[in-house]
């Protein structure tokens, strides 16, 4: 099996969790390579988990799973999670390994995130400390897990927890962090870390260099990557199939296979363009029929029709070569059902995806509409589709350019159809 990396085409909540759950069987390790407790990624098997930072290849005994040295952990949300993974019986012990690379989001970059989310330009984050603990990796004022064991570690985090006390005072904030208490609580964290805290980059190597296969699991999404998404209404990382490299440690020519994952649809949560945003009434009728809630934040999503344009560019950015449509269940009985081919731009832009929030203001999208289906439940073969559901996902296709490889039509394990198996 070739190396594969699974990544989201939109503004994140495609599914991610799901596809890497249906395909883990197939590979050795299934790994996250960007991004922290903002993602969410939600696994039906038996009963629903909320994955933030371990990867979904968990729910798999024969896989082992590793956190990349790309992500920035929270350290009560990880634990947390292991200890409900162990809860439900999950075998964590020598399977699950956090870089000792990865940098650590402490209780003020929460504070930070907040503070600078409540300003008028703010964008509607998760409030995970994300944006401030990635500007501190950059900043070089952050820490990494592998800091925490070292001696020194107590000192400067004093001097950095004063100077992050400052920098909320100075926005206005009235919580601020008590060093010492904070610096016990870390270290009890630490401790409790410990056994699964690894050199990711020798494990990944040595994996590699002895043949085992790799899947990579993308968070967030390609619209939503610090560099090619829709700055500023962005995450703080590489989320597109580009973080692999830098966010693992390996060279860039491991990820063999791109598995773009996209809605049948489109969803947004926070502030930022969405040039095929439903109006209220019709994205309303998406949002409860697709549950369309943040598992991370709770908040309702955005709505929208499929955007051919911004897919194919999506596709193009992480070198996509299949597709996963997920959430088709959710148009069957919905009506007619629309797709936006192309944008009206007044700039006369032809090629490539507009670069400024401006921009995308200005474009109209050009929609295409198929007739609505309909299709039972328990559905298990791509050709029991009815022909309007089959053309819809075979226009996927020739307009981006990439053959769909699966058709989601159901959250559970199993509700997944290849597409050319019947
Ligand atoms: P942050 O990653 O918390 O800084 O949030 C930045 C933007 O990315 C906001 O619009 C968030 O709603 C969005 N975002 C971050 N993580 C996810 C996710 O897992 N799913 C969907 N949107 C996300």
């Amino acid at each position: 099996m070739s190396n594969l990396c699974v990544v989201g085409l939109q503004w994140g909540d495609e599914g991610k969790g799901k596809i890497v759950d249906e395909l883990a069987p197939g590979y050795d390790l299934v790994v996250r390579y960007s991004g922290g407790g903002n993602a969410g990624h939600t696994i039906v098997a038996g009963r629903k988990f909320v994955l933030h930072l371990v990867p979904s290849g968990i729910l798999r005994d024969s896989t082992r799973c590793v956190v990349g040295n790309g992500t920035v952990i929270d350290l009560v949300t990880l634990l947390t999670e292991i200890r409900e993974l162990e809860g439900a019986g999950v075998v964590l012990r020598g399977r699950l390994t956090v870089s000792d690379r990865a940098h650590v989001v402490f209780p003020y970059h929460y504070i930070l995130d907040g503070l600078q989310d409540d300003r008028a330009d703010g964008i509607g984050t998760t409030r995970r400390g994300i944006g401030p603990c990635y500007v501190d990796k950059v900043a070089r004022t952050g820490f990494r897990v592998a800091d925490l064991y070292e001696k020194p570690f107590g000192e400067r985090f004093g001097r950095v927890v004063a100077d992050k006390n400052a920098a909320i005072r100075a926005m206005g904030g009235k919580e601020t962090c008590d060093a010492s208490a904070l610096l016990a609580t870390v270290k009890a964290q630490a401790a409790a870390l410990k056994p699964f805290v690894g050199d990711s980059i020798s494990l990944l190597h040595e994996a590699l260099a002895g043949g085992r296969s790799v899947l990579f699991e993308g968070a967030q999404a390609a619209m939503l990557d610090i560099d090619t998404g829709t700055y500023p209404f962005v995450t703080s990382s590489n989320a597109s199939a580009g973080g692999v490299a830098a966010g693992l440690g390996i060279p860039p020519r491991c990820v063999e296979r791109v598995l773009g994952v996209s809605k049948a649809y489109t969803t947004r949560v926070g502030a930022g363009p969405f040039p095929t945003e439903c109006a209220q009434r019709e994205g309303e009728i998406l949002r409860t029929r697709g549950g369309e809630f943040g598992s991370t934040t709770g908040r309702p999503r955005r709505c929208g029709w499929l955007d051919i344009p911004a897919l194919r560019y999506a596709v193009r950015v992480s070198g996509v070569d299949r597709i996963a449509l997920t959430k088709m269940d959710v148009l069957s009985g919905l009506g007619p059902v629309r797709m936006a081919v192309s944008y009206r731009s007044r700039r006369g832009r032809k090629d490539g995806y507009p670069a400024t929030v401006e921009e995308l203001g200005e474009v109209e999208p050009e929609y295409v509409e198929f007739p609505g289906w309909t299709f039972a439940d328990g559905i298990s073969c791509f050709g029991d589709l009815p022909e309007s559901a089959r053309r819809f996902v075979r226009e996927i296709a020739s307009r981006t350019g990439v053959p769909v490889a699966y058709v989601s039509v159901g959250a559970e394990r199993g509700a997944l159809l290849e597409v050319g198996s019947g």
